[in-house]
């Protein structure tokens, strides 16, 4: 396996309780969004694929969709299944689908190419599965980042809490508008079209940091991995770096942005 996806299954083995806890309700923020953009409607068959809890697979559901979910952990496939009683929730993993070409009307992953190590071969495989004509739709978090969505990283690099694995070089892609475009008309999809998504998530001190000393995400598994006390000198870090993102009441308010990508089969 890829060293990088061999730290993805890390990363997320086990963590579906703390995830549900914190980083699923800023996921699901571009959620109503990317629904609209799969363009799915009642009676249309659609994939979720790094579905996590089962928020956007729920989505699909309410639109009337006969949804199939799919994540790469196990846990997390078990916590979707609870939610979305009665739809089939599998584990498997990009860049490979368990199903035969053209099968679904539709396809989405909300925050889920940016965990594969070859994200251009991920969604040529999304393209296989969908039928000629079908649609699909797709989030990745925006590069350079929003401050929010920054603070975390900087609070470790400044406790030199140590690199995160990234993508070989050849890889790589640009997590912008263009970038997305670029990928999705290689992958194969036509009528590509991709928007910005900017919008402030309120926490806590208290969850943020909570969720980061849980281990969940890249960042908490990196913190995990140190000793006490770099922990320590990490956290000192982050309520340093936080205080620019006070709001009222205690809380914190962190900018956030996504690029939205969708297209057609
Ligand atoms: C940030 S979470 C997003 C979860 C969900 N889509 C949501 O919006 O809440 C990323 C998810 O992708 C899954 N994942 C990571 N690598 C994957 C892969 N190669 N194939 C399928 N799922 C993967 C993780 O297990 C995790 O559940």
């Amino acid at each position: 396996m890829d060293p990088f996806d061999r730290w993805e299954r890390q990363v997320w083995a086990g963590s579906g309780a703390a995830y549900a806890a914190g980083l699923a309700r800023l996921c699901a923020f571009p959620v109503p969004r990317l629904l609209a953009a799969s363009g799915v409607s009642a009676g249309d068959a659609a994939l979720d694929v790094g579905t996590g809890t089962g928020a956007a697979a729920g989505g699909l559901r309410a639109r009337g969709a006969s949804v199939v979910a799919l994540d790469a952990e196990p846990d997390m496939a078990a916590r979707a299944a609870d939610a979305l009683r009665q739809a089939p929730v599998l584990v498997g993993a990009l860049p490979e689908l368990p199903f035969r070409s053209g099968v679904f009307d539709a396809a989405v992953a909300n925050f889920v190419v940016n965990h594969v190590a070859r994200p251009g071969a991920a969604l040529r495989e999304m393209r296989r599965v969908v039928r000629t004509g079908g649609r699909f739709a797709a989030t990745v978090w925006a590069a350079p980042p929003a401050a929010g969505q920054a603070l975390v990283g900087r609070a470790l690099d400044e406790a030199g809490a140590g690199e995160r694995p990234r993508l070989a070089e050849r890889e790589e892609f640009a997590r912008t508008e263009e970038g997305l475009r670029e990928l999705s008309y290689a992958a194969g999809f036509s009528d590509v079209r991709c928007t910005t998504l900017r919008w402030t998530h309120r926490t806590t001190h208290a969850e943020w940091w909570g969720a980061q000393a849980a281990g969940v995400g890249s960042t908490g598994h990196a913190l995990r991995a140190q000793p006490r006390a770099v922990q320590e000198e990490a956290q000192h870090a982050f309520v340093r770096l936080s205080r620019r993102f006070a709001a009222h009441g205690g809380e914190l308010a962190l900018p956030h942005a996504a690029v939205l990508v969708s297209g057609r089969a």
